[in-house]
């Protein structure tokens, strides 16, 4: 309970102090944020992914204005955490005409931390649908994009763009619960498959506290 109330307090603060420091040095404090996750941070991948949904229309968006595909009637902590830092919102990575010099977002709405291969090897299909989104294959997307990325980074060069840029991971974890509850029933589920979904986000966090 404490821990919870100290983020809420903490991040407002952090997020204010950025802007302050931003706008102090006339330079922003990240180049780009990188976001993975699924739908407590999808800004529009899902949408692009699997065509027309529910997130395409009211009342998603409606405190936004219009329905911007993100699973929310506005916007999303992500979508915060970039004003915060003085960057434009993230944008989805699937909607290939963006600039993603300033970031890309690929979470997907019913994202899970574990491959689709291997709910299908543990019997597991439902709920359907199952997509090809999981943390391992974002983290391909971002491979495919680095080197366009790193072709553009000017000065300083690909390794300073990307340690001066914002990894945003997470949430990750539910969908797979989701699965697992529904098909294997809690005790197995607590047992048996949390710690698997434990050990992918964190390989997950490896990889990308290593760009
Ligand atoms: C992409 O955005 C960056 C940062 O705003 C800008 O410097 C660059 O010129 C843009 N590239 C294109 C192709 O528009
Ligand atoms: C890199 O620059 C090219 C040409 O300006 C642009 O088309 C491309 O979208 C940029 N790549 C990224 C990842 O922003
Ligand atoms: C999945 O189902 C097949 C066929 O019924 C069975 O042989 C296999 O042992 C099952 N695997 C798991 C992990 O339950
Ligand atoms: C899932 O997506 C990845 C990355 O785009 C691709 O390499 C892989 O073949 C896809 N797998 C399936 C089962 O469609």
């Amino acid at each position: 309970m404490r821990a919870a109330v100290l983020l809420l307090v903490v991040l407002p603060c952090l997020l204010h102090g950025a802007d302050a420091a931003a706008r102090w040095t006339k330079k922003p404090l990240f180049q780009a944020i990188f976001s993975f996750g699924d739908s407590y941070a999808d800004t529009g991948n899902y949408v692009i992914l699997e065509g027309d949904r529910p997130f395409n229309y009211s009342p998603y968006g409606e405190s936004f204005g219009r329905p911007t595909g993100r699973a929310s009637d506005g916007l999303l902590v992500i979508d915060y955490v970039a004003k915060g830092v003085d960057l434009p919102l993230v944008p989805p990575y699937l909607d290939k005409g963006q600039n993603f010099s300033e970031g890309a977002n690929f979470a997907v709405i019913g994202a899970r931390a574990l491959d689709q291969a291997y709910f299908l090897e543990q019997n597991v299909s439902s709920p359907a649908p199952m997509m090809n989104s999981s943390l391992g294959v974002q983290l391909r997307w971002f491979e495919e994009l680095k080197p366009s990325l790193c072709n553009n980074a000017t000065k300083g060069g690909c390794r300073d763009y990307l340690g001066r840029s914002l990894f945003v991971l997470g949430e990750f974890g539910g969908n797979d619960y989701l699965a697992f509850l529904a098909a294997k029933g809690v005790e197995q589920t607590t047992r048996a498959y949390v710690p698997v979904v434990i050990d992918a986000i964190a390989a997950g966090a490896e990889v990308s506290i290593q760009n």
